[in-house]
């Protein structure tokens, strides 16, 4: 028996049985009994955030949901509250089990397999393997950091992308973990790129209410261009494990009727979401609000402390413009291998040591696409108090290694 080729191509996320060195490091140091600080949970559920009533309004649903009357794009009554939320009207809404689905029925409907989707870069690691079981592929599209101003679009890396056919352009509303809002203007760009090629905008704007240090924009509802907007629980409410997500569709009206077509089909062979959490919506949206306030307050106060811990040279901390992390430049020259690694290797040595001899566990900056400089990604969801104490032990474990040798690894060490 053959595997489908989605696996084991080299370069892809979907290879079988292949962990990248980081994670063996980490998996080999837990299993022999170390106990590592997680500087990278992002999971609200393991940091106290999130609502416990929100269980209560999904039990108390699950009581009405003895009968179930199948519509594909989820309960009139959820989508209703979802566009007095949001806007639009509740026929240009469907419910997934998750913004992860989303992108796969949005794949579906746009692409047939073997053509391109651009995306971002750094934007969100997931994209490119739910790409890849779509059958698609990807043309990347890098943003630049640019101290002060932050994080922007190569127009270059666009144009090439409207060139080579992509069907979708992602933008993703903040960026993870870049943190960068989609300025109007570069949003004009991006439309006009689609026009260009005859595609479709996709705009995951999960963690758009998470504003820090810019106020935040929106794709949503745009009508210039067919567009998909992605949203859901898993960050709107801190509950992932509701599975519940949503699609808002908006565009040109010629090009509405069969995109809305194609959607219903897709949504029609899943029927997805379960019908208690969609049922409890309209409650769970009207929750959202504290949980959102609570969740910027606590995210707020971590980015003040890291910006304390690390507000000068040798590091530097990126603009942070909303989103859940924060991210963390360290000396250019850190783990730098004179023989000329891949930039793998310059930046994950950093991450390495700090898990070996300091038991801090960070991300470094190229899990997520960040070979600009080396940089570590670290989750701000944490509680405060420990979040300050963290701070200062990166802080301790960093000015240690920055003070002893560099002891090089090379890409090829990291990534066999
Ligand atoms: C930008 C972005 N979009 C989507 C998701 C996934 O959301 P969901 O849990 O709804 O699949 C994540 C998860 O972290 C994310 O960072």
């Amino acid at each position: 028996m053959r595997l489908s080729r989605r696996f084991n191509q080299p370069g892809q996320a979907g290879q079988t049985g292949q962990v990248n060195a980081i994670a063996r490091e980490r998996s080999r140091l837990v299993a022999a009994g170390a106990k590592l600080t997680d500087l990278t949970d992002s999971n609200p559920t393991h940091c106290g955030l999130g609502s416990p009533a929100a269980l209560e309004a999904v039990a108390r649903a699950a009581r009405r949901s003895g009968r179930y009357e199948p519509d594909p794009k989820g309960p009139l009554e959820a989508r209703e509250a979802l566009a007095e939320r949001f806007g639009g009207g509740p026929d240009d809404y469907w419910l997934t089990a998750s913004t992860s689905e989303a992108y796969s029925w949005v794949f579906a409907v746009l692409a047939d397999p073997g053509e391109a989707v651009a995306t971002p870069a750094p934007g969100y690691p997931l994209i490119e393997p739910l790409a890849a079981l779509a059958g698609l592929t990807t043309l990347e599209c890098r943003w630049h950091y640019l101290e002060p101003d932050g994080w922007c679009l190569d127009p270059v890396a666009l144009a090439r992308a409207a060139e080579s056919g992509a069907r979708a352009f992602v933008l993703v509303n903040p960026g993870n973990p870049t943190g960068a809002y989609v300025s109007p203007a570069t949003a004009r760009t991006v439309v006009e790129a689609c026009q260009a090629a005859g595609a479709a905008l996709i705009a995951d704007e999960v963690f758009g209410p998470f504003h820090l240090e810019a106020p935040p924009t929106s794709l949503a509802g745009r009508d210039d261009v067919v567009t998909f907007a992605f949203s859901g629980l898993s960050k709107l409410l801190c509950a992932p494990q509701l599975k519940l997500a949503w699609i808002r569709l908006s565009g040109p009206a010629r090009d509405l009727a069969p995109t809305r077509d194609a959607l219903d089909q897709v949504a029609d062979t899943f029927l997805s979401p379960a019908l208690p959490v969609a049922l409890a919506l309209p409650e769970l949206l009207a929750m959202s609000d504290a949980v959102v306030s609570a969740t910027r307050a606590r995210l707020a106060a971590n980015l003040a402390a890291v910006r304390q811990a690390f507000g000068c040279d040798p590091y530097r901390l990126r603009r942070c413009e909303g989103g859940w992390s924060a991210i963390l430049d360290l000396p250019p020259d850190w783990g730098r291998d004179p023989a000329g690694s891949p930039p793998h290797g310059r930046a994950a040595e950093p991450a390495v040591r700090l898990m070996r001899e300091h038991g801090l566990a960070a991300h470094p900056g190229w899990f997520y696409d960040i070979v600009d400089r080396p940089a570590l990604v670290l989750s701000l969801l944490p509680e405060p108090l420990q979040f300050e104490q963290n701070c200062a032990r990166l802080h301790a474990a960093l000015t240690q290694l920055g003070d002893g040798p560099l002891v090089p690894y090379r890409g090829t060490d990291l990534l066999s």
